[in-house]
């Protein structure tokens, strides 16, 4: 008989065991079955939650070996490597600090916090710590828009005009939702604009580049909720439902982004279009599996949109369900569909490769600064009627 493995897994601990706890748990149990990769591997140490039942629930479910309440008995836990955050974003940054002072790898779910001031010193002790510090942006490891990007960076739409973005929803709309964290300024910083807003705000980062100013404006649709204790009883919304943003990016570029969580007809749809001078890519959640691009030199006659469908051709996807079958084209099968799963398994592989390489993380702690930067800019604009610049901290 010989052993499985003699590889050392990476030991983590969780902090939150609401709806992250269950995407987080999937993707670190099935990274060793996607990756040929030995060494990545995590041994679930311990699962937390002030909800004590929650953390029974997903201890059971996903093979936590322990669970408890107190998110102290992870951060200072000699044997635990690595912290892994999905706390409501009022939580962040108190759990980070410890966890650096502890010297632990965090990697923590968006927005990395409610305000740029407390992502300011996240980022410094992240920075300062010497360990590996990602945000969960879950979006740019996608294969559609990890590929949309090598597009960008091969010069074939050429210098880029005009980034279109949304992230819509409609869930919110119905009012019998209760007010719980997401929609109280103290625990969540903004609404639809920080919940949603932040990963497309990553996005047209991470695609265009960085921001110079911002001018937005804000609506609240619902106002009051029924309370999650009382729901007999209502308390006042304090957060947006729907913020527009016209943005002017550093390399003169400009965009527009919208964020919604209350928006009829409009289900999941992180959608961007990038629009160059010789081309432009456009990209929907709601066609996940496919990037749509269009070349301005092609014949008239066939001048329009192509619609490109992931395959193993596409940066991430070949960990997943598209066979090499040995031809030279390298092409394989394409179009056996993923999913919202595999995005968190991606990241979390990506996040494999930088604990073993010991490089930093994309996204990492600097990102999610400049992302809490742009939406307390918005916030101001929205506020005050004004074009604002985005402050960039140095780090
Ligand atoms: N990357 C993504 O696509 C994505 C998607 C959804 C949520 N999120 C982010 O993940 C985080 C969690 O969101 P969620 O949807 O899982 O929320 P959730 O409300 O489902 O779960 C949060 C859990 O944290 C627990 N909790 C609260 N304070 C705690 C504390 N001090 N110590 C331990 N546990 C505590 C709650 O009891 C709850 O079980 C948020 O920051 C959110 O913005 C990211």
């Amino acid at each position: 008989m010989k052993p499985v493995t003699n590889k050392k897994p990476f030991k983590v601990g969780m902090i939150g065991a609401g709806f992250m706890a269950k995407l987080h748990s999937l993707s670190m149990n099935n990274i060793a079955g996607l990756t040929d990769d030995p060494e990545a591997r995590f041994d679930l140490m311990r699962i937390v939650d002030v909800n004590e039942a929650s953390a029974k629930k997903e201890a059971e479910r996903w093979g936590w070996k322990e669970f408890g309440t107190d998110w102290k008995t992870v951060t200072r836990d000699e044997s635990i490597e690595i912290v892994d955050i999905a706390t409501p974003n009022d939580s962040h940054c108190e759990i980070c600090l410890d966890a650096f002072a502890n010297g632990k790898h965090v990697i923590c779910e968006k927005p990395l916090s409610i305000d740029s001031k407390t992502a300011e010193l996240m980022a410094r002790k992240a920075v300062e710590s010497g360990k590996i510090h990602m945000v969960n942006f879950t979006y740019r490891a996608w294969p559609a828009i990890a590929q949309a990007k090598k597009i960008i960076e091969s010069g074939a739409i050429g210098q880029i005009r005009h980034f279109e973005g949304h992230f819509l929803q409609d869930h919110n709309n119905d009012p019998t939702i209760p007010l719980h964290w997401r929609f109280k300024k103290s625990s969540a910083g903004a609404g639809a604009l920080g919940d949603v807003g932040s990963h497309i705000i990553d996005l047209s980062r991470f695609l265009v580049g960085e921001f110079d100013s911002v001018s937005a404006t804000m609506q609240r649709f619902i106002n009051e909720r029924p309370l999650v204790e009382d729901r007999s009883r209502k308390g006042a919304v304090e957060v947006d439902d729907f913020t527009n943003s016209l943005i002017k990016f550093q390399n003169g570029a400009t965009g527009t982004i919208k964020a919604g969580w209350a928006l009829p007809g409009y289900k999941n749809d992180v959608f961007f279009a990038v629009i160059g001078e010789k081309g432009s890519i456009r990209f929907s959640w709601e066609r996940s599996n496919e990037l749509q691009y269009f070349d301005s030199s092609d014949p008239a006659y066939l001048s329009g949109y192509r619609s490109i469908l992931l395959g193993r051709a596409h940066p991430g996807a070949e960990l997943f369900w598209f066979p090499d079958l040995g031809g030279e084209s390298s092409v394989g099968v394409t179009a056996q569909g993923m999913g919202y799963g595999e995005a968190f398994a991606l990241t979390f592989s990506h996040f494999v490769d930088s604990l073993k390489s010991e490089k930093s993380a994309s996204p990492n702690f600097i990102d999610g600064l400049r992302c809490c930067e742009i939406i307390d800019a918005i916030k101001t604009s929205a506020a005050e009627g004004t074009w604002q610049q985005v402050h960039l901290a140095e780090i």
